[in-house]
């Protein structure tokens, strides 16, 4: 049985299969193909994409989508192997995983990691935690990673460019008033580095570097696929011939868990907040973002409104990838 917890352990095939399946729905959206299938989406954390295009696409396939949101609509959840269960959880992974197996055919997990202490966060145990007790096929919809924007990012670059070998991929820390999640930041790193594209990380300073586990994986993969990987501060340099620019914030890891100290960094940064500038700079440059995002903030009203921006494309892509990996998961 295979899951779709991240793309470090997909081929570059096995992601263009599934990207290749996408645009082929994207052309045929309404199909029976999932008749009588279901999907549980748990949702540990807020959204609107993932929730709408999930739950969308299953109806689109003929299937049915489930949403709980564990400590809200239903019983919250422990995931600590072993816990003594004081608290306010009602129920075990262990049995959770096991009735939606019973009930469903897939099941996706939205679960952010805790902000609490980054060592234990990057081992990404929640949603390990799910796939070991599932007994069907488990989705990452967005944990420390968040692999279905990677496919969505990448189909949208596809679309656009066709061959995306050695384009440059510019990923830029932006601005926001608080510390974020890095997830995206590393599957753009991730997806980007896998297919040869020539990635630059942008941030403001090393304290702004992703994890190793993430970076290595950006130089491992660009070694392979005949992209490379490089990391920046500087803006000028960086946005300079960009093919793209990919905006996202997330917070500086040694900070993890102490934002007031982070802000003594973060603070400093307004001016990596993507403008038109900056794009300015660039190749005829795309922009794109995950959503959501807050505008005049990580970027100016002309960058979103502007013809180079795809943030719609992006977005709606989830709904096309989205259904191609439950039809591959469930070898339809
Ligand atoms: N990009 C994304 O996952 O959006 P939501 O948080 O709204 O699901």
């Amino acid at each position: 049985m295979r899951n779709f917890l991240s793309t470090i352990d997909w081929s570059r095939e096995q992601l263009d299969g599934l990207l290749s399946l996408a645009m082929d729905l994207k052309q045929d959206p309404v199909q029976e193909r999932l008749k009588g299938k279901s999907i549980a989406l748990m949702f540990l954390n807020p959204s609107m994409r993932t929730r709408t295009s999930f739950d969308l696409g299953m109806q689109q396939l003929g299937g049915i989508a489930i949403v709980l949101q564990p400590g809200k609509d239903a019983w919250g959840v422990e995931f600590d192997p072993g816990a003594v269960m004081e608290g306010d959880a009602e129920e075990h992974i262990a049995e959770v995983a096991g009735v939606l197996s019973r009930y469903c055919d897939l099941i996706g997990l939205r679960a952010f990691p805790q902000f609490k202490d980054w060592s234990n966060d990057r081992q990404d145990k929640v949603i390990r935690s799910l796939a070991q007790h599932a007994s069907v096929p488990v989705i990452n919809m967005e944990t420390i990673v968040h692999p279905c924007q990677e496919l969505a990012l990448m189909m949208t670059l596809k679309e656009r460019f066709g061959d995306v070998q050695n384009r440059k991929f510019v990923l830029t820390w932006t601005w926001h008033p608080r510390p974020l999640n890095t997830a995206v930041a590393n599957s753009a790193l991730l997806i980007a580095s896998k297919f040869g594209m020539d990635v630059t990380l942008l941030c403001p300073e090393e304290a702004y570097r992703l994890d190793s586990q993430f970076e290595s994986a950006a130089t491992r993969f660009s070694d392979q696929a005949g992209g490379s990987f490089q990391v920046s501060h500087d803006i000028e340099e960086a946005y300079s011939g960009a093919d793209m620019v990919y905006a996202k914030s997330w917070g500086a890891l040694p900070y993890y868990g102490r934002p007031d100290e982070e802000w003594e960094l973060r603070k400093n940064y307004r001016h990596f907040m993507v403008t038109e500038d900056k794009m300015a700079l660039t190749d005829n440059g795309l922009f794109s973002h995950c959503l959501p995002l807050r505008r005049n903030v990580k970027a100016s009203d002309g960058v979103m409104d502007s013809e180079y921006c795809v943030v719609l494309d992006e977005a709606e892509n989830r709904l096309h990838v989205q259904k191609a990996v439950m039809l591959n998961l469930l070898g339809l």
